[in-house]
Parts: structure tokens; C-alpha cells; sequence
């Protein structure tokens, strides 16, 4: 019960017992009730004030206690960004110290591999000469050590050039010399270099084309490069069954596809596919410097397109990539 309750209540009790005791009038008793309820009213009041003031007063100290928690906490914050703005920074400076050291790399490897390429050259062309008699005769024993020099020197200026034209993508100094293409025609041309290699195995070499030209803003010798690469896998990897290239067009893109039904490759190598040097499942006796997947790539990725592989163990492969379709917009830019 509240204070002014018990107040109000004793003044009641102390009227109606005056009444009884002292007998008085009914008007002084309506007085004495008028007197008790004011008074219970005005120290109603007075408490209710003082419990105010004193609620007032905690959260004064509770509110000084809170802006003061937060000064602190405005200034560690501040702290803590001015570290981080140093830790930035020095990252930046890092960064820009490796992508020196990258570039300082890759020029570095581009040059000892073109200084490579230059003496393989005429060292073939030389050996070449004498096996065609350019120099005279020579006997069969002569001719068998040249022809495997030979065959050595062409390997040599094979990787050679790989080497150097990875160099050349990681240090993004590729040029294109790019023009108005038929994709298709492409196509046609690298696989009629392969058709021997197709009878030679037994192997259904076909292409799936378009009637209608499948315009790309190329160049030509990479994208030929690009098939020639992947179709040379297939074949590779493929000791029956078939092989199709297929050229769709969807938008404005074009949809290049190269599938086979080798020995497929296990979805664990899957993503180190195009990673330079990475021959997966390799068997003995298989050639090739796992340099071939990564010059597709960069070469599709320079002309702005995207490659992708699906494969499955014993059954097959494919690699599918894309190109822009030619225009107008993609010609000047
Ligand atoms: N069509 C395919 N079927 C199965 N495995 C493939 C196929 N294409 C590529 N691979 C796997 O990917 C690896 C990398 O291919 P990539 O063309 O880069 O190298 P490579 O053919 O071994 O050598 P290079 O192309 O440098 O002569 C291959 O060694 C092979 O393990
Ligand atoms: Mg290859």
C-alpha cells in the first residue's frame, strides 16, 4: 500500500473514533475528511518529488558514466584507424614492391628465352642443309645422328616458343593483330591438317560448323594456335571413338567446342588444368611440357572470351570456350 493510502486511512480511523469518543458534529467531520485527503494529496506529492529527484540524479551519474565510456571509445576507435590506414599503406608499398619484382621476373625470363630461340634457328637450318646433301654426301650413319639432332633442335624450338609466348602473356605485352574472321574457316583449315593424324589412329575426326559465317574480331594465328592446341590433346588422349569441333553462335557470342571420348581426366586435376606444366595421369612415353593448355588460355582470355572443361574418367572430354561476335563497336575499341 502506498504511503499516502496508509496516511489517509489513519486520518479516517482517527475521525471516526473522535466521532465516537468525543461525540462531535457531523460538519467538523466532513472538515477533518477534507483536512486528511488534502493532506495525503500534498505529501503524495512531496514523496513522488523526491523519488523524481532522485531517479533524475542516477541517470544524471548513469548518463555522465555512458558520454564518458564513449569518449574512450571515440578515441580508441580513432586509434585504431589511424593504425589501419598504416597497415594500408604499408601494404600498398608491398604490393607495388612485388608487382616491381614480378615484372622485373618475367622480363627477365623473356629475354633468356628469346636469346634461346635465336641460335636454335640456324642450328636446324644448318643440320637441314647437310641432310639434303647441301654439303655433299654423307653416309647413313651420318644422316641418322643428323635427323635425330634435328628432330632434338625442333622439340627445343617448340618449347622455346612456348616459354616465350607465356612470357610475353604474364608480362601483358601480347599483340594482337586482330581482324574481321570467319571462325568456321578456321576450324576447316586446322582440321584438314589433322585428317591424316585421324586415319593414322582410326579416329572420326568431325566437324560441326555453322552455314552461315560466325564473324569474330581475332587474330587468327592465336585462335588457330587455340584449336590446333586442343585438338592435338584430343588426339592425344583419344585412342578411340571420335572427335568433334563444333561452332554454335548464342547472342552475341560465339561457342567454340572441342569433345572427345579419350581416358577424360579426373575432377581432382580438374582445376590445375591450365596451370603451366601440369601433365595429370600421365602415362610413360607421353610427350609434351604441360605448356600447351596454359597458352590456350591465355590466348582466348586477351581476346576478352572464357574457357571451361567437363570431363569424366573413361569417357571423354571437352573444352568449350567463348569469343565476341564481331561488330562495329568491337573493331574501334
Ligand atoms: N583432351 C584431353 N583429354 C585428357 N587429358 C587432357 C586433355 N587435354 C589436356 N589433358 C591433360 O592436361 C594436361 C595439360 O595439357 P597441355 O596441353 O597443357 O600439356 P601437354 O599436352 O601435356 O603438353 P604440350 O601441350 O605442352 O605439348 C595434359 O598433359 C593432360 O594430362
Ligand atoms: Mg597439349
Amino acid at each position: 500500500m502506498k504511503i499516502q493510502h496508509k496516511l489517509f486511512l489513519s486520518f479516517v480511523i482517527i475521525a471516526v473514533l473522535t466521532v465516537f469518543l468525543v461525540k462531535i458534529s457531523t460538519y467538523y467531520l466532513i472538515i477533518l475528511f477534507v483536512l486528511a485527503g488534502g493532506l495525503s494529496i500534498l505529501m503524495a506529492r512531496s514523496v513522488s518529488n523526491d523519488d523524481l529527484a532522485e531517479k533524475v540524479k542516477k541517470s544524471e551519474t548513469e548518463l555522465a558514466a555512458a558520454l564518458q565510456d564513449c569518449k574512450e571509445q571515440t578515441v580508441l576507435l580513432d586509434n585504431t584507424k589511424e593504425l589501419m590506414a598504416s597497415v594500408m599503406d604499408e601494404l600498398e608499398r608491398t604490393n607495388q614492391e612485388l608487382q616491381e619484382l614480378d615484372q622485373m621476373r618475367n622480363d627477365f625470363i623473356a629475354y633468356i628465352v628469346h636469346e634461346l630461340r635465336n641460335p636454335i634457328i640456324p642450328i636446324c637450318e644448318g643440320i637441314a642443309q647437310v641432310v639434303e646433301g647441301g654439303y655433299g654426301e654423307i653416309n647413313d650413319k651420318q644422316r641418322e645422328m643428323l635427323e635425330i639432332s634435328y628432330r632434338g633442335g625442333k622439340k627445343m624450338s617448340v618449347l622455346v616458343n612456348n616459354l616465350l609466348n607465356i612470357a610475353k602473356m604474364e608480362a601483358g605485352k601480347i599483340q594482337l593483330n586482330k581482324t574481321k574472321e570467319d571462325i568456321n574457316s578456321i576450324v576447316r583449315d586446322v582440321c584438314d591438317a589433322f585428317l591424316a593424324r585421324a586415319r593414322a589412329k582410326n579416329i572420326d575426326l568431325k566437324s560441326e560448323l555453322l552455314t552461315e559465317p560466325a564473324f569474330g574480331h581475332v587474330d587468327k594465328d592465336k585462335i588457330t594456335e587455340v584449336f590446333n592446341n586442343l585438338i592435338s590433346n584430343a588426339f592425344k588422349f583419344t585412342d578411340e571413338g571420335s572427335i568433334v569441333v563444333e561452332v554454335k553462335l548464342q547472342g552475341d557470342l560465339i561457342q567454340c567446342s572441342v569433345t572427345d571420348t579419350g581416358r577424360g581426366i579426373a575432377e581432382d586435376d580438374i582445376p590445375k588444368l591450365f596451370d603451366k606444366f601440369q601433365q595429370v595421369g600421365k602415362k610413360a612415353k607421353e610427350t609434351g611440357t604441360g605448356l600447351g593448355l596454359s597458352i590456350v588460355k591465355g590466348n582466348i582470355e586477351v581476346h576478352g572470351g572464357r574457357i571451361s572443361v567437363t570431363s569424366k574418367e573413361g569417357k571423354g572430354t571437352q573444352f568449350l570456350f567463348v569469343l565476341s561476335k564481331y561488330s562495329e563497336e568491337l573493331r574501334e575499341s
